[in-house]
């Protein structure tokens, strides 16, 4: 049967790459997480010291771009592919707070994007990908035979990543992850390049109320469909 390419797109912290990873498995697909992307970008910019809460030298980042490279590799004992950059596995690094708090702003600027934005359709070039972002539908594969839309409420969201990081070890209070939550469906909705806006052919999930097994079941559905050309 024919591959297709799935974009799931939304609010941080909706979800989006569990279900994006469970429907990529379960079709034998490639699961790529583009935030992660854009989280290794603002490691390596931050490791420079080109940016912090406190400095943000835009020129310097976007000078440093071409030291970076990215890659995403299946460890042995994970059963996901992690993020790499430069050769090194930074995938537990970029998911700390400090690196939460200034990823929405890297992600705003457009040389960042484009590069970002070229590896990601190479990465879709064959079809039979399940990519998560905020701009996969609109702008990195407008033509995906399949786009879903995920929403729920800021509190949901916020209790959701809050109890991840605290499982992670990570100190940190709700409140600060609810302002973060906030700060970036902000930052996300706003910017000029490439905003989150959902696409006019997606199909939006709203799962403040829902399960995972739920949720899966109706994404997995659609995914079907799709593939048998039946919507
Ligand atoms: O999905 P995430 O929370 O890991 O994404 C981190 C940030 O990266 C998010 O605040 C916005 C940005 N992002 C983006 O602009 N475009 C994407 N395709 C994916 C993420």
């Amino acid at each position: 049967m024919g591959k297709i390419t799935i974009a799931i797109d939304g609010f941080s912290s909706t979800g989006k790459s569990t279900v994006a990873k469970q429907l990529a498995d379960w079709l034998g697909y490639v699961f790529v997480d583009s935030g992660a992307m854009y989280r290794a970008v603002t490691l390596y910019a931050m490791r420079k010291g080109h940016i912090s809460t406190t400095v943000f030298n835009k020129r310097k980042l976007e000078e440093c771009l071409d030291e970076i490279s990215l890659s995403f590799k299946k460890e042995n004992s994970s059963s996901k592919a992690e993020m790499y950059l430069n050769g090194e596995n930074v995938e537990r690094e970029i998911r700390l707070m400090t690196v939460s708090e200034l990823v929405s702003s890297v992600a705003t600027i457009s040389s960042v994007r484009v590069k970002l934005v070229e590896q990601q359709q190479q990465m879709g070039e064959g079809k039979g990908v399940v990519m998560d972002g905020r701009d996969i539908g609109t702008v990195v594969f407008p033509g995906a035979e399949l786009k879903i839309f995920m929403n729920a409420s800021a509190d949901k969201r916020a209790r959701r990543r809050y109890d991840e990081l605290i499982a992670h070890g990570d100190n940190v209070t709700y409140t600060e992850v609810l302002e973060n939550v906030r700060e970036r469906d902000h930052i996300d909705t706003t910017r000029e390049d490439s905003p989150l806006v959902k696409a006019g052919d997606a199909i939006e999930i709203d799962n403040s109320e829902m399960n995972l097994e739920d949720q899966f079941h109706i994404i997995l559905q659609l995914a079907k469909d799709r593939i048998a050309g039946r919507l």
